[in-house]
Parts: C-alpha cells; structure tokens; sequence
C-alpha cells in the first residue's frame, strides 16, 4: 500500500469541509470514497464533468486529457476530480453546485 503523502482539503459552499490523505497515483474521487466521502461522480473517465471541483490552491495533474472541460474552464481552476491526482497539498472546491458554474443557464 501506498504512502499517503498529500493533504487534500475539500470544500462544500455550504461550509462543510472534509480533509483526505491522497497519494499521487490515486484519483482524489478514488482517494475521498477510500476514505468514504461522498462526491459526486458520472462516467469516471473525464468525458462527463459531473465530477468538477475548483481548485483554490495547491497543485493537480489530470491523469490524461479532461475532455469534459473547454480550456477557459481549465484556466479558471476547474478539475475533474475523477483523473485529477494530487501533486502537493491542496484545496478543492467540490459538489454539484461546482459543477452547476460550467453549465450555462439559459433562463439567466
Ligand atoms: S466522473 Fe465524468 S468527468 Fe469525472
């Protein structure tokens, strides 16, 4: 088993919080359900976004290419939490109102 290296803090906008150990060779979608936090999750390929966190400090790596999300996204700190590995200790905004910022509305 390995070491469980990195301090990942997630963030609900309701205020919840919940910090996980993670590694860098685990998802953090993998690393939170090992430590039984419920995100929210779709496809687990990148190609859904369902899983979107923001990223608010810290640093990730998308396993392969996140075709869930369009460049601007990307630059905004948008990840996909289900091939986004840690690389130090990080922030992360996460539920589905994360999620909801990509969608556009069109009643707005
Ligand atoms: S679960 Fe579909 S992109 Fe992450």
């Amino acid at each position: 088993m390995s070491e469980h290296r990195y301090r990942v803090e997630l963030d609900w906008r309701d205020g919840g919080t919940e910090t996980l150990r993670a590694t860098d060779d685990e998802s953090v979608l993998d690393a939170a359900e090992r430590e039984g936090v419920g995100l929210p999750f779709g496809c687990r390929t990148g190609a859904c976004a369902t899983c979107t966190g923001r990223l608010l400090s810290g640093e990730l790596q998308h396993e392969r290419e996140p075709r869930a999300l369009k460049s601007d996204s990307l630059a905004d700190g948008y990840v996909l939490l289900c091939i986004a590995r840690p690389k130090t200790d990080c922030r992360i905004e996460v539920g589905t109102a994360v999620h909801a910022d990509l969608v556009t509305n069109p009643w707005k």
